[in-house]
């Protein structure tokens, strides 16, 4: 055991081969793939996914897609100019303090009030209401803790993050909440989710949005996958109102992170996207949006 968690979880995985050649078990991943028949091609996403007898996962447009150690990797090639801060992320230290030492004491220090993980996760499930047997994508996810959360309400939830390190721990802590049959890790750009257009019934995103990269891209990708009818929830930072939190917020610009005000935050948001609801408290914003049903 290792940090809590079992070691090498998915030590049936080949590197970069098909996750079946070295046993007739199927791992929860290739199992849960065979179930969601809705990812598609990360270059193209009115192209479908086939998974082969052997789990190994093709694009209908041609390509394979390897498997890493059980994270199914749909980057699609690509190598985006990455930011100090998400650099940070693909330091394989991180993920193991990142959600047990300040993801889930947070939002207690930036909302200016106590503001226990429970009651976000409450938000959370309330905002995309009944999601069992429903697809969830859990967008730019680290450590999946929204995805996690609603896979054990029965959920089967695709947990895309762009690196590789974040999504083996994000396999891992759903193999050690006995969820790894209801979660997809999956290595792909929030920019360019590897989900066919409004498959999901529901996308969420904690936290990831001020260092994302393009924030409009980002949601617009959150809208296309999303049905009609499905939700969107975020929870971001917003701009500081007092000094000393503007003073902070500036000096963490260098690294890429940004801090967009309410008003910024709500106008990157799709059209067709509609806010149904939100809640501010200290620079914490969570918002609850709802794909129209023309979309
Ligand atoms: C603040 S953490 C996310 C926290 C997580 N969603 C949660 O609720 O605990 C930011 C994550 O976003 C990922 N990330 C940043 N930019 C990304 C992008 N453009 N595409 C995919 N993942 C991205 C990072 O690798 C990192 O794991």
């Amino acid at each position: 055991m290792s940090d809590g968690l079992p070691d090498a979880v998915a030590t049936r995985y080949d590197r970069g081969m098909s996750p079946s050649r070295s046993s007739h078990v199927e791992p929860p991943s290739v199992l849960l793939l065979r179930r969601i028949t809705s990812l598609a091609c990360p270059t193209d996403p009115s192209h479908g996914l086939v998974v082969g007898d052997d789990g190994t996962v093709r694009c209908e447009a041609g390509g394979v897609l390897p498997w890493h150690d059980g994270v199914l990797d749909a980057m699609g090639g690509d190598r985006p100019h990455l930011s100090v801060a998400q650099l940070s992320n693909l330091v394989p230290l991180t993920p193991l303090v990142y959600e047990r030492f300040w993801r889930v004491r947070s939002l207690g220090l930036l909302a200016g009030r106590p503001f226990p993980i429970e009651e976000e996760l409450a938000e959370l499930a309330a905002a995309v209401g009944e999601v069992t047997g429903g697809l969830v994508v859990d967008v730019a996810a680290s450590e999946g803790l929204y995805g996690r959360h609603l896979a054990a309400r029965g959920a089967d939830v695709v947990m895309v993050d762009h690196s590789a390190p974040f999504a083996r721990r994000a396999r891992d802590r759903a193999a050690a909440e006995l969820i790894a049959d209801r979660v997809l890790p999956v290595r792909a750009r929030a920019q360019r989710l590897p989900v066919r257009t409004g498959a999901a019934d529901a996308a969420v995103m904690g936290g990831s949005l001020n260092e994302i990269g393009d924030l409009r891209g980002a949601l617009a990708e959150m809208g296309r996958v999303v049905r009609p009818g499905g939700r969107i929830f975020t929870m971001s930072l917003v701009r500081a109102s007092s000094t000393p939190g503007r003073l902070l917020q500036a000096a963490l610009g260098p690294s890429g992170i940004v801090f967009p005000t309410v008003e910024e935050t709500r106008s990157l948001f799709p059209p067709g996207v509609r806010i149904v609801e939100e809640r501010l408290d200290g620079v914490a914003l969570r918002i609850t949006a709802e794909v129209d049903a023309r979309h």
